[in-house]
């Protein structure tokens, strides 16, 4: 599984971090993925920060 942040349209709230640090971390105003692929321990909480985000700027595919 892997994911990613929409930098555009991320406004920077910190939730995805919060949700799920092993995946999401804040770099200055915006969220960014630290992983290459999503580690399986982690998989619902990145779909959680994904269904979390107040803008929808997370994608899981
Ligand atoms: Fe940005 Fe959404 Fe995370 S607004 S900081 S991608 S929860």
């Amino acid at each position: 599984m892997k994911t990613r942040v929409d930098e555009d349209t991320c406004i920077g709230c910190g939730l995805c971090e919060e949700v799920c640090p092993e995946v999401f971390e804040m770099e200055g105003d915006k969220a960014v993925v630290k992983v290459e692929v999503v580690p399986d321990g982690t998989a619902d909480a990145c779909r959680n920060a994904a269904d979390q985000c107040p803008v929808t700027a997370i994608t899981v595919e």
